[in-house]
């Protein structure tokens, strides 16, 4: 009887794991790109993988200093930086990881630009930021402690690759990007934020007031 009883639970057990993980493999991967708006795998450009639309292993292009293995089309276009009277910062053209952002955000690329097809579908909507960047937060400019110092206001970041000592918001060699906000791997928080912005916990991190 005993030994019945305990191959039933086994077996019971079995079933329910067999069908958690057939739930669990159906959802999207928890914290990871699968399923979010930056899996563009599903969409019938030519591919069912999910990483190639942005890199490659091999043949990488080298139109953007320090890009990871990029594999899209990069934009030419000429962007108006966000300008104010009280910016300390001085924002130049995009670089970096905010020039792989809006080779697709911009509106000028195709987001199926990669590899070598020529990109026919654009981004619309309110993701699109377009080149007119002077209504958005600014970036591609030096974050250091000179310029916490001159604005008064700011947070001193604690090193050239990260604000914060949690190491939530990163820099990229001292420069403020897209990518110090958003993290395009993961949606968790919303948005693609690197963490949640409810009471603009986001903003205070780097703001003091
Ligand atoms: C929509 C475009 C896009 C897709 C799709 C994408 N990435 Fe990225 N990835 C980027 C951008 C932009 C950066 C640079 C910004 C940054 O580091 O956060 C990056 C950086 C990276 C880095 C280096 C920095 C880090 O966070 O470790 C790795 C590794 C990486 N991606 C792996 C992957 C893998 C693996 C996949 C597929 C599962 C993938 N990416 C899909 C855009 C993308
Ligand atoms: C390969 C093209 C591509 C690249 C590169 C790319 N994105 Fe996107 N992104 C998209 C698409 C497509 C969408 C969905 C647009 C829509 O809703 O129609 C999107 C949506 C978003 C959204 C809105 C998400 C939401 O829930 O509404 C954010 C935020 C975003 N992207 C940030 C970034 C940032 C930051 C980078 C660079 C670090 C980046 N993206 C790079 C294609 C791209
Ligand atoms: C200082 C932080 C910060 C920086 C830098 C930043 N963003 Fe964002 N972004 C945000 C926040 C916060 C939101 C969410 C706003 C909301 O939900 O109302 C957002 C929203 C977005 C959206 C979604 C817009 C919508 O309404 O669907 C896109 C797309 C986006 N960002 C792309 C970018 C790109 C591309 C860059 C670089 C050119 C960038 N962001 C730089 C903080 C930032
Ligand atoms: C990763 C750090 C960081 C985050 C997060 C961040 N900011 Fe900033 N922000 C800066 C820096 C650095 C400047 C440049 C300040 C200067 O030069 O005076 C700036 C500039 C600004 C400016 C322009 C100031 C001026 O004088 O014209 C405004 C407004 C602003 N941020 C609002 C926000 C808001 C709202 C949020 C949250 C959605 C946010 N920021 C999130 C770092 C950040």
């Amino acid at each position: 009887m005993r030994n019945v009883t305990n191959s039933w639970h086994a077996f019971a057990l079995a079933v329910l794991l067999g069908l958690l993980a057939m739930v669990l493999g159906a959802g999207p991967a928890l914290g990871g790109i699968a399923g979010t708006k930056h899996d563009l795998s599903q969409k019938g450009f030519n591919t069912t993988q999910i990483c190639i639309f942005c890199h490659t292993p091999h043949n990488a292009n080298a139109y953007v200093p320090g890009s990871p293995l990029w594999n899209h089309n990069v934009t030419w276009s000429t962007f108006t930086t966000y300008a104010s009277p009280t910016l300390n910062a001085v924002p130049g053209q995009p670089t970096g990881t905010s020039k792989l952002c809006l080779s697709c955000h911009d509106g000028t690329v195709g987001i199926d630009a990669y590899t070598n097809n020529a990109g026919l579908n654009f981004i619309t909507g309110t993701a699109l930021l377009g080149t007119d960047l002077s209504n958005d937060h600014p970036v591609s400019f030096l974050y250091d402690a000179a310029l916490a110092t001159a604005d008064k206001g700011l947070a001193t970041p604690i090193d050239d690759k990260y604000v914060d000592a949690a190491h939530k918001l990163p820099l990229f060699s001292g420069q403020l990007q897209c990518a110090s906000c958003h993290q395009v791997h993961d949606d968790t928080n919303g948005k693609f934020l690197r963490m949640s912005n409810s009471g603009s916990m986001l903003c205070l991190t780097c703001h003091l007031k």
